[in-house]
């Protein structure tokens, strides 16, 4: 993870500036006036640049050994902090190779140098981790991003750095696990390296292993993850700090791979599967950046893991569960496991927060449905909600991440679909909404009173495009810096 610096002057070898088009014209937007623009304009121009988003340049430079031009597409008096914070991670992802790098990049308040820090810092990231026989051809990231800035002494902005390194780390941490394969990552192994990452933060952490899952009734686990070797979890960890203002519950899917189960998912495609535990670490580590910021929020972050394989002791379509709490579930389709691991979560972690003193909100994460993608692409995630109030306030804090979700409907007509002739309720529903439909099976688990989102991300967890801004291919960390958001904007509130 790169350290993040300020600095009033260039303090590297390579030094990032801004590029932008103004009446068809390329201009540079550096923020210092060491960057001589006469001459590099004449070198940009002759080179055909554009100074379009996602371009980056390198040039040697006169001063530095490396010049680099990021782009920032059309001039605006006030460019926004997404656009910075990708404009730098754009440039921060080209830059691997190098030690450092300084970004001068426009900003005229700490919301943008926040913005141009954290981008910087995200785009320094790389897995490794697999590499054998090629990882000595792999360049390091940065590992000091210094971002030059008036404000450099001003507490606002040494926070503003200490944040961008706290969501960076932990942004790499949702992305490390994404990333990693399901041969190595298990609903257990997740738990270990979860705990260990808890124990730098003063986190609490409770493991539930399957034994004591079966015994306490959680039947959505234990029946999703029953078809596996790699036995089920239910990793529950706590943030309570004294005075909170507010009680949130985070939970998240976990599923570390999901075949479909017996209804077994088609080859070509299968194996992006291996980020259908998403949802679940982008909640654990959420609790863990919000503990590092010390905000007056508590947070449980519950992560119902287990696997989803094809055995003779898998789950059979027509097979009943019961949840935890005892509400029971035909099982028509074994691939629409998430939510039935989520539901057994949903009850277990409305009943500790109510013996907490009650939640003020429960949020779950989830790579929940194809329909999701479908409905909205690969980078908007969804949100569907029973408290209007809630989902707006949510949507300001995403806004504010930079992170793109957009509100959708539970429509009543649609829960009909979910009965079932012998249980409860049945596991899907019409196939036409499929995305609201999981969102109303889910409803079913939410006590009414408590205002709920739920946060379909399975379109954006996942990036198998290419590399853009500060998102690298592969696992993205979506919906971490809008959890953290949340509970910054819940801090500010009385
Ligand atoms: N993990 C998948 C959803 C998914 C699909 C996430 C593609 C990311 C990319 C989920 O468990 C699933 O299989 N959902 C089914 C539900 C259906 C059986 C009602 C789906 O979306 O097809
Ligand atoms: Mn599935
Ligand atoms: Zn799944």
């Amino acid at each position: 993870m790169a350290k993040v610096k300020l600095a009033t002057k260039v303090d590297s070898d390579v030094l990032v500036v801004g590029v932008g088009i103004s009446n068809s014209k390329l201009q540079i937007l550096s923020g210092i006036s060491e960057v001589d623009s006469t001459a590099l304009l004449i070198n940009l121009n002759a080179i055909g640049a554009t100074g379009k988003v996602d371009e980056v340049i390198k040039l040697p430079g006169k001063t530095t050994k490396l010049i680099v031009f990021t782009g920032l597409g059309k001039i605006e008096p006030n460019f926004s902090p997404e656009l910075l914070r990708r404009a730098a991670g754009a440039a921060a992802r080209e830059l691997a190779g190098n030690k450092s790098a300084a970004f001068a990049l426009p900003h005229k308040s700490v919301v943008e140098l926040s913005a141009i820090a954290e981008g910087a810092a995200l785009g320094a990231y790389s897995f490794t981790q697999f590499l054998g026989s090629s990882k000595k051809e792999q360049k390091d990231p940065l590992s000091t991003v210094s971002v030059i800035t008036k404000f450099a002494d001003t507490p606002a902005a040494k926070a503003a750095a200490r944040r961008a390194e706290i969501i960076a780390e932990q942004t790499f941490l949702v992305r490390d696990l994404i990333n990693t394969p399901p041969s190595h990552l298990t609903p257990d192994s997740f738990c270990l390296r979860m705990k260990k990452e808890a124990a730098k933060y003063g986190v609490k952490v409770e493991i539930i292993n399957d034994a004591a899952l079966k015994k306490g009734g959680y039947g959505g686990i234990i029946g999703v993850g029953q078809g596996s070797a790699n036995p089920p979890r239910l990793l529950h960890v706590t943030y309570s700090p004294a005075k909170a203002k507010k009680r949130y519950a985070f939970v998240g899917k976990g599923i570390t791979f999901d075949t479909g189960g017996l209804a077994l998912k088609p080859a070509a495609g299968m194996e992006a599967m291996k980020a259908d535990m998403s949802g679940a670490a982008a909640v654990i580590a959420a609790v863990f950046a919000i503990a590092q910021l010390k905000l007056p929020i508590a947070v449980d972050g519950w992560a119902p893991l287990a696997e989803n394989m094809v055995s003779d002791s898998a789950t059979r379509p027509s097979d009943v569960i019961t949840i935890y709490g005892g509400k029971t579930v035909e099982v028509l389709n074994p691939d629409a496991e998430g939510r039935l691991v989520l539901a057994d979560a949903l009850i277990k972690a409305a009943q500790v927060g109510k013996k907490a003193g009650g939640l003020d909100g429960i949020i779950d994460v989830a790579t929940l449905t194809g329909a999701q993608a479908v409905a909205l692409g690969s980078r908007t995630s969804a949100v569907m909600t029973n408290d209007e109030l809630f989902s707006g306030q949510f949507l300001t804090a995403a806004n504010l991440a930079g992170e793109a979700f957009w509100p959708m409907p539970l429509p009543v007509e649609l829960r009909a679909s979910l009965d079932s002739p012998i249980a409860d309720l049945a596991n899907i529903g019409d196939r036409m909404g499929g995305m609201l439909v999981a969102g109303l099976f889910l409803k079913e688990f939410i006590d009414p009173q408590t205002p709920w989102l739920h946060l379909d991300i399975a379109g954006p967890a996942y990036n198998e495009k290419t590399a853009h801004g500060y998102t690298p291919i592969g696992g993205t960390g979506i919906a971490l810096r809008s959890l953290v958001c949340l509970a910054e904007l819940a801090s500010s509130h009385t």
